[in-house]
């Protein structure tokens, strides 16, 4: 695997190769990012994974100083899953420090995580399409454990027709349900119990869609009880939308019953924000 660090060196790996996959990353890697390298080596001959911890994408108060940076570990990993290059550069090599731009979806990036996180998604699409623009992939890989994330770049890749296709690869659980994240490390053994009751409400509203409940309301207060059940109380939203847009469902009776509906819940378990999220099927 080569380890690239400046844009100098991106660029002649990348006249090297056919087709490229393009898997962002902040790294503390686990199996959720390895399932998308393994998804990018089935589509395209090479794959980049990045590791940038983007300064950009975090708020005053949050985690940009502690989230963990095991860098020989994670290049073990992707050289384990086979993955032909690894792109890790400085801020400097991202932010020359006299930029100007930021790249804003909105109003996407106001809502939902927007609401609580701010600036998080400018920071987010500011930081791909800068990735976009040096990697130049032919397709790039991001997980529907982060569901509107994957909308919004889904989004401002149509919107500024970038040359790039956009594949969202389904989230890898722990054994009980958990979505795994970087962020888990952050959970106490007795708050590592409780997350789990993301994952329980998502089920709970999935049985109630699919024995024939189409109020949107009735699928949120079910959802928020069983969280409460497992000492969830730090809720910052459960709601269900329109798995394509995350428009909210229409109005005024909010029935589900014509759209495809995606529930999303952002709680706190801790120290930790955790999301997750579940598309409701019939099946
Ligand atoms: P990060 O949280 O490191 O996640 C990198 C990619 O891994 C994202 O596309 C995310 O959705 C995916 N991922 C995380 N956990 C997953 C799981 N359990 N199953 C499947 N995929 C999972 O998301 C970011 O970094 C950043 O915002 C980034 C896009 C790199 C921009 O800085």
């Amino acid at each position: 695997m080569e380890h690239i660090t400046d844009r100098h060196g991106l660029r002649q790996w990348r006249q090297r190769c056919g087709t490229v996959g393009f898997v962002p990353t902040m790294g503390a890697l686990h199996a959720g990012h390895l399932a998308l390298v393994e998804a990018a080596r089935a589509h395209t001959d090479h794959v980049i994974a990045s590791i940038f911890v983007n300064p950009t994408q975090f708020g005053p108060q949050e985690d940009f100083g502690r989230y963990p940076r095991p860098l020989e570990r994670d290049q073990q990993l992707l050289i384990e899953a086979g993955c032909s290059a690894l792109f890790h550069p400085p801020v400097t090599a991202i932010y020359a420090g006299q930029d100007q731009t930021r790249v804003r979806v909105e109003p996407l990036g106001s809502d939902l995580c927007g609401r609580f996180r701010p600036t998080h998604f400018q920071g987010v699409a500011t930081v791909v399409a800068i990735l976009l623009n040096l990697v130049r992939p032919d397709q790039v890989f991001l997980g529907w454990k982060d569901y509107q994330q994957v909308i919004l770049l889904r989004k401002m890749v149509q919107d500024l027709a970038m040359p790039v296709a956009v594949v969202g690869v389904p989230t890898v659980r722990e054994a009980d349900g958990l979505a795994m994240s970087s962020r888990n490390r952050y959970l106490a053994p007795a708050e590592r119990q409780q997350a789990v009751g993301l994952h329980r409400a998502l089920e709970a509203a999935q049985t109630a869609w699919r024995d024939g409940e189409r109020r949107v309301e009735s699928l949120v207060s079910g959802a928020r009880q069983v969280l409460a059940s497992f000492g969830i109380g730090d809720i910052d939203y459960v709601e269900v939308r329109d798995a394509e847009t995350l428009d909210p469902l229409p109005v005024p009776d909010q029935r589900a019953a014509q759209t495809r509906p995606v529930m999303l819940i952002a709680a706190r378990v801790g120290a930790a924000r955790l999301i997750d999220n579940r598309i409701l099927t019939l099946e």
